[in-house]
């Protein structure tokens, strides 16, 4: 439907403004008007990611840090809840007290596996990339503070 929709859009400008088949071909990009990409899960553009935490599709990795840290040193259980921002981890505060909530990520549905830098990075279910040490882990964090 949306792609029905954007096509009479653009052939419709097309028209108004009298362009040509090979500009049309051009300004198109070559490609027709469909889903580029292949099946599989697309992964949101990083700008602004330090203001998005918690991390991952189900927020269940609370800090910036803590998601280019292995699965090992991810921490199992969380609070949110507070609006107090921790700009060293980056991505909120994670104290327990009166009005947060606990994040278990041992719930089906909570789980923080995946996007994993561990070992030599090249195998296993959900790791993307070698083990990083702190200091490039640190190293990472002050450039996605840039985005
Ligand atoms: C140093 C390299 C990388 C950095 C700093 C990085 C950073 C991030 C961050 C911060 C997120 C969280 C986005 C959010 O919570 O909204 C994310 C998500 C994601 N990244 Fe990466 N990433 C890196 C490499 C990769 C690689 C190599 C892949 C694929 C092979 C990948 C695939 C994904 C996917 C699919 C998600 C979405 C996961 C989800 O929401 O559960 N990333 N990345």
């Amino acid at each position: 439907m949306l792609a029905s929709v954007v096509e009479r859009t653009i052939d419709t400008w097309y028209d108004e403004k009298g362009t040509p088949p090979a500009k049309r071909e051009e300004m198109n990009g070559f490609r027709p008007n469909c889903l580029q990409a292949k099946a599989g899960y697309k992964a949101r553009p990083l700008d602004g990611i330090w203001a998005a935490g918690p991390f991952l599709h189900n927020g269940s990795v609370p800090s910036l840090f803590d998601l280019l840290s292995p699965l090992s040193e991810r921490p199992k259980t969380f609070c949110l809840g507070l609006r107090s921002y921790d700009p060293v981890k980056v991505g909120y505060k994670t104290d327990c007290a009166e009005g947060t909530f606990t994040v278990d990520t041992g719930i089906p549905g909570n789980t923080n596996v995946g996007h994993e830098f561990r070992g030599t990075g090249s195998g296993g279910s959900g790791i993307i990339g070698r083990g990083l040490s702190e200091q490039e882990r640190w190293d990472l964090v002050e450039f996605l503070k840039t985005l």
